[in-house]
C-alpha cells in the first residue's frame, strides 16, 4: 500500500489531547495543506485561521456553550487542545461550508502524516455570531464577514485509539 493511502486509511479523530505543543514548522506545514485545498471555482475567499493563544481558545470555549442548547460547558474545552485551525468563508457564501470541508480533510490527513492528532468540531458553524464568540473571533483575526465552518482541534493523542466503528458502503454498478 502506498503511503498516502495508508495515511488515509489510518487517520483517526483524536478527543483527548496531551499538553505537548506542536512546532510552528508542523503547524505551518499542515495549514499549506489545507491551502492547497480545490476550491469551487477557485476563488479562494477561504482562511485558515491558526490559533495557539491560550487565552483566545478559553474564551472560545467558554463563550459557545452560551450560544447552544445542550452542550456540556463544564466539559467543553476542544478536547483540550492547544492548537486550533478556524477554518472560515464568507457567511453569505453557500459553497463556503463545502471549501472549508476540503481544507479540514486536507489539513487533518497532513497532520496525521506527521504524527498530529486532529478531530472535527462543528460547533462554530451555528454560534459565529454570538457576541461573545464574535468578539474573540476577532482578537483571532477572523474576518468579520466570515462564518467559522469548521474548528480543526489539533494535538497529540494522549491515549491509544481504536479501529473504525462503523464504515460506510461502497458499491458498483457494473
Ligand atoms: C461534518 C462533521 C462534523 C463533525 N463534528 C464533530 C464534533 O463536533 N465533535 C467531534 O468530536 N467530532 C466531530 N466530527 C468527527 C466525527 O465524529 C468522526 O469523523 C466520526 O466519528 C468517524 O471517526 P473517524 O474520524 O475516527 O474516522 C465531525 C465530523 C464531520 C465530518
Amino acid at each position: 500500500m502506498n503511503a498516502v493511502i495508508e495515511n488515509i486509511l489510518t487517520r483517526r479523530s483524536i478527543r483527548s489531547f496531551s499538553d505537548k505543543k506542536i512546532s510552528r514548522e508542523d503547524l505551518e506545514l499542515i495549514a499549506k495543506a489545507g491551502q492547497y485545498a480545490p476550491s469551487a471555482m477557485n476563488q479562494q475567499t477561504f482562511q485558515i485561521t491558526v490559533v495557539t493563544n491560550e487565552d483566545i481558545i478559553k474564551r472560545l470555549y467558554t463563550a459557545i456553550p452560551k450560544y447552544m442548547e445542550g452542550l456540556n460547558a463544564s466539559a467543553y474545552n476542544f478536547y483540550g487542545s492547544k492548537h486550533l485551525m478556524l477554518i472560515s468563508d464568507k457567511a453569505d457564501k453557500e459553497i463556503g461550508q463545502m471549501d472549508c470541508a476540503c481544507v479540514a480533510e486536507n489539513i487533518f490527513l497532513a497532520a496525521h502524516s506527521v504524527g498530529v492528532g486532529s478531530v472535527w468540531v462543528n460547533q462554530l458553524r451555528n454560534t459565529s455570531d454570538g457576541e461573545e464568540v464574535r468578539a474573540a473571533l476577532n482578537d483571532a483575526g477572523v474576518p468579520a464577514d466570515h462564518k467559522v465552518w469548521v474548528i480543526a482541534a489539533l494535538g497529540y493523542a494522549s491515549a491509544p485509539v481504536g479501529d473504525k466503528e462503523k464504515i460506510a458502503k461502497i458499491h458498483f454498478c457494473e
